[in-house]
């Protein structure tokens, strides 16, 4: 039996699932399903991404050790998959010893054969970031695009890996196999990256302890990237299962958002070139998602939340309009809207009426049981022959991962059944007492249902089982071969009651609840003023951009902090009573507003030269502060007006 393996990127836990982590779990798990059903050996892996700088950092903001922080939030990924109807064989997690056998055994070997070797990295730095800025991406005056604060250049020692060596190779490889990388578009970028100047990775670090050790040097932990790669190689047994090594790797294929290409197409496939093992059948790569037209983001409050979405409208709804709405490889942009339109359009009216009216009229005609045809007409043997054809056509779209072609082939057949029901208008024929021809309809429409359970199985399982059970059948869509379907064996089955498969959504009432439902602008309760001033007596209060550079507590203060600050003429000191509202961490580094004329005034032993603006409000009982902030870059000692 062939074998077909399929990844999707293992995902950082520093953060919640959202709809992108989602859409590539929910690509493979159709991929897997559909492959399952046509008598593959299948095998799905997941998992989770736990070492490393983000992950490190995350854990000290949430005042927990990394592996505590792994260890909660990982749980939030298998969540989601139990609730997106995810099959997944395995879900690996990098942390775990299977992985970091592996992980130690391949760098062991690499550096055996003379392919990781000592070097020094040097580059631009952020200091408070811990990380390496490239040139391409650093802010004005050399600054960290993450925080804005000034990079310094920094050498340490660090390993390499001898990605030149084997670059030559891949292209050779890729150019003889066009589908490594899919799609086209993604494979002519790599080609040109591979064409340039591919140079030698660095793959340790010493500025991290969340990593996994290199045993023969303890100073350095291995590189997230080059870590979290092979896990792909460690959940089929690289290291303790052989067979299953054998039995997988050769038909292993990626699948990945396009931002991570290069580390799977040219890092990854450079690695296995060096370890003697081949390189991915296929690394296929999607586009992003935008939100209503917009870049996601937590600061814009538009991240799309995967348990929200299967919990309004249900798991199936979910996954198709994913795969539907925009072709694989291409970005796409969410809307809630456009899902409730599918789900009414495609969903409720197209696959539920199908559903719906043959088994009323299976009931009404036939006393629930399927006949069995006597005649054959043009019509229904047109039908009977667009089944094939779906089918086989099915297969070439799925075998280039075009999932919104294969459900539009799906559709093209089911709307052709519906048209079916009109051509033929079963109820005259019952009428005129037409006994035969009414028997080739009726078989004619459940066999076309019958199929289409199993065509839509791998998009939306949880409906096509309803279908199934809908229809009478034993055992379940889900474990039948599609190539095993005949057409006609469906005669004799009894049907059960129709049952409303997607109900449709009233869009006006949607969109009233939605707007019922929408987040207030929160607003400050109304307080007392303080008296009119004129221009004057405002100009006379001095204000200015500084940046805090240190905080420290100070004994015996609940509410203040010593800040040093610096107006980039000058340095000062102020007590702040923001103790209660901010950690040191979240205010070091950061560019403030500051009143820079007021009477020094001592506070706790400590004069204090000036004010941090912040603005402030008493809710429920709770006071909650944020800081003013320029919104832009500009220089230290600015006038705020
Ligand atoms: N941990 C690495 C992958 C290591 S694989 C050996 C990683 N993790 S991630 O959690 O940040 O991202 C995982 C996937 O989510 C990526 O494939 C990325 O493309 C995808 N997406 C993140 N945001 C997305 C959208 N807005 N839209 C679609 N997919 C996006 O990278």
């Amino acid at each position: 039996m062939k074998s077909f393996y399929i990844t999707t990127p293992i995902y950082y836990v520093n953060d919640i699932p959202h709809i992108g982590h989602a859409y590539t779990t929910i690509a493979c798990d159709v991929m897997a399903r559909y492959k399952r059903m046509k008598g593959f050996d299948t095998h799905f892996l997941t998992g989770t991404d736990e070492h490393g700088q983000k992950i490190q950092q995350a854990a000290e903001a949430k005042g927990m050790t990394p592996q505590e922080l792994v260890d909660k939030i990982h749980v939030n990924f298998r969540e989601l998959w139990k609730v997106l109807n995810i099959s997944n064989d395995d879900f690996i997690r990098t942390t775990e010893d299977r992985h970091v056998r592996v992980v130690q055994a391949m760098f062991k070997k690499l550096i055996d054969q003379g392919d990781i070797y000592k070097g020094s990295y040097e580059g631009w730095y952020c200091v408070p970031c811990e990380t390496y800025v490239p040139e391409s991406s650093m802010g004005e005056n050399r600054t960290c695009p993450d925080c804005g604060r000034p990079l310094t250049t920094m050498k340490e020692e660090s390993y390499f890996f001898r990605a030149s060596k084997y670059a030559p190779q891949l292209i050779e490889h890729y150019e003889k196999n066009l589908q490594g990388v899919m799609p086209r578009i993604r494979y002519n970028e790599i080609m040109s990256f591979l064409r340039g100047d591919v140079r030698d990775q660095s793959v340790s670090r010493t500025t991290l302890k969340w990593g996994i050790p290199i045993p023969s040097d303890e100073k350095h932990v291995v590189y997230v990237w080059f870590d979290a790669l092979i896990n792909y190689a460690t959940a089929v047994g690289y290291l303790d299962d052989p067979e299953m090594f054998k039995r997988y790797w050769p038909n292993v294929r990626h699948m990945v958002g396009k931002d991570i290409i290069r580390f799977h197409c040219v890092i990854w496939p450079l690695m296995l070139l060096a370890l003697g093992i081949n390189v991915p059948v296929s690394v296929i790569a999607h586009g992003w998602w935008t939100v209503d037209g917009e870049k996601m983001s937590k600061s814009k409050g538009n991240v799309v939340d995967p348990f929200k979405m299967a919990e309004l409208y249900g798991a199936d709804a979910f996954r198709y309009f994913l795969l539907r709405e925009v072709p694989f490889g291409n970005d796409g942009d969410f809307s809630e809207l456009a899902m409730v339109g599918r789900v009414n359009s495609d969903l409720a009216n197209d696959l539920g009426n199908l559903l719906n009216r043959t088994l009323q009229m299976i009931m009404n005609y036939s006393g629930g049981v399927v006949p069995a045809a006597k005649e054959k007409d043009a019509l229904s043997e047109e039908v009977r022959k667009l089944s094939e054809s779906t089918v086989t056509q099915l297969d070439g779209v799925m075998d280039t991962f075009s999932y919104d072609e294969a459900l539009k082939l799906i559709w093209v057949f089911i709307a052709r059944a519906n048209k079916y029901i009109d051509e033929t208008s079963p109820w005259k024929l019952d009428k005129e007492g037409q006994k035969d021809k009414l028997a080739t309809v009726l078989l004619t429409l459940y066999e076309a249902l019958r199929l289409s359970a199993l065509l839509v199985a791998p998009f939306i399982p949880d409906s096509a089982i309803k279908i199934w059970k809908q229809l009478g059948l034993q055992g379940s869509p889900l474990t039948s071969l599609i190539d095993d379907f005949r057409w006609g064996d469906g005669a004799g089955s009894h049907v059960a009651k129709a049952e409303v498969l997607f109900p449709r959504i009233d869009v006006e009432e949607w969109k009233k609840a939605r707007a019922a439902s929408a987040p207030k602008e929160s607003v400050a309760p109304a307080t007392e003023h303080e008296p009119e001033i004129d221009i004057e007596g405002f100009k006379s209060v001095e204000m200015r951009v500084a940046q805090v550079i240190k905080v420290e507590e100070i004994p015996r203060s609940k509410n203040l902090y010593k800040l040093d600050v610096d107006l980039g003429y000058e340095k000062r000191v102020i007590c702040s009573g923001i103790k209660r509202f901010f950690k040191p961490e979240e205010l070091e580094g950061r560019r403030i507003v500051m009143v820079t004329n007021l009477k020094p005034a001592k506070l706790c032993g400590i004069e204090s030269n000036g004010m941090i603006l912040a603005a402030s409000v008493h809710e429920e009982g709770n006071e909650k502060v944020s800081l003013i902030v320029p919104a832009s870059d500009i220089p230290l000692g600015s006038r705020v007006k």
